[in-house]
């Protein structure tokens, strides 16, 4: 396996597999590196003859506000994490390699950015979708694997990618998560011990919802009230939002249809945590 931190030595390390004839997998990826991120490896792997994982905690896609200096990062723990995956190249940039001092063009995905996360992050997805862009040109893969953990970051990626007629195939991976429901992710490593008991109530909240429309009840207002119960019950627990939306055009909707997607963020202490499930009607 191979670890580059500069654009030239990805671009040089692509042109001789592509002359080889070999197909290539791209997981995008911020670092401290979980199953989550480990599943998208292994979908990769299966369907590619090369596997290259991007480490690059984005500085664009955070706000003023946000996490970006606290943002975990073990490049040594993440390098094991990625050879037990059979991964090829990792390619580790710095921020200057990413944004050179003139750097000044975005790439900017309307209408799906406006809903949920995008509301709350203002400018979050330009800069998801600038970085993907860039890491997309670097890395030319056949595919790219998206989790749908970030249920809206995976639907945008799509919506960029037929916009622009980028010749990749973006494939969604299933949320990994830990044995009591909580989704994998790197900001578990926010929380404390009393945090990361709390943070199940997301968890617990979905089920409460799967139950509720077993049951038949198609009401949004009424299975996010329940949902909203179950979270406000929990005193580490700030809602952020719960929504449901329509999966095409995430717009809200009122009653559960096919392909609904119900995303809700929380707050645990200061850490926001996302998860999400879709309504797929058997
Ligand atoms: P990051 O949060 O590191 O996530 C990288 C990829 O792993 C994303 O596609 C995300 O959806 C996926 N992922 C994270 N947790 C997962 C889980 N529990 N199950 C399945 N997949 C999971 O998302 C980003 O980084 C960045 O925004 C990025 C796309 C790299 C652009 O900077």
């Amino acid at each position: 396996m191979k670890v580059v931190t500069s654009i030239d030595q990805v671009r040089q390390q692509v042109k001789a597999w592509r002359q080889s004839g070999a197909s290539i997998g791209l997981v995008p990826t911020m670092g401290f590196l979980h199953e989550g991120h480990q599943s998208l490896m292994a979908a990769a792997k299966e369907q590619n003859q090369k596997v290259i994982v991007t480490i690059f905690v984005n500085p664009i896609q955070f706000a003023p506000n946000e996490d970006l200096a606290s943002y975990p990062r073990d490049l040594e723990r993440d390098k094991i994490a990625c050879q037990q995956m059979g991964v090829d190249l990792i390619f580790c940039p710095t921020a200057s390699e990413m944004y050179e001092a003139h750097f000044n063009s975005y790439v900017d995905v309307n209408g799906l950015t406006e809903a949920l996360c995008g509301k709350k992050r203002p400018g979050h997805f330009k800069g998801v979708c600038t970085v993907v862009t860039k890491l997309f040109n670097i890395t030319q893969p056949d595919r790219a694997y998206f989790g749908q953990k970030d249920a809206q970051q995976l639907a945008v990626i799509k919506r960029m990618v037929c916009d622009l007629n980028v010749d990749i195939e973006i494939i969604g991976c299933p949320i990994v998560r830990e044995a009591d429901g909580l989704a994998k992710s790197s900001r578990n490593s926010y929380l404390s011990a009393t945090e990361r008991e709390a943070a199940t109530c997301l968890y617990r909240a979905i089920q409460c919802a799967g139950e509720m429309i077993a049951q038949g009840e198609r009401s949004v207002d009424v299975i996010a009230g329940a949902m909203q119960a179950i979270i406000n019950a929990e005193p580490l627990a700030k809602i952020d939002y719960i929504e449901f939306v329509d999966m095409a055009s995430f717009n809200a909707i009122d009653s559960l249809k096919q392909d609904s997607l119900c995303a809700l963020a929380v707050y645990i202490g200061k850490t926001r945590l996302i998860d999400n499930f879709i309504y797929q009607p058997s």
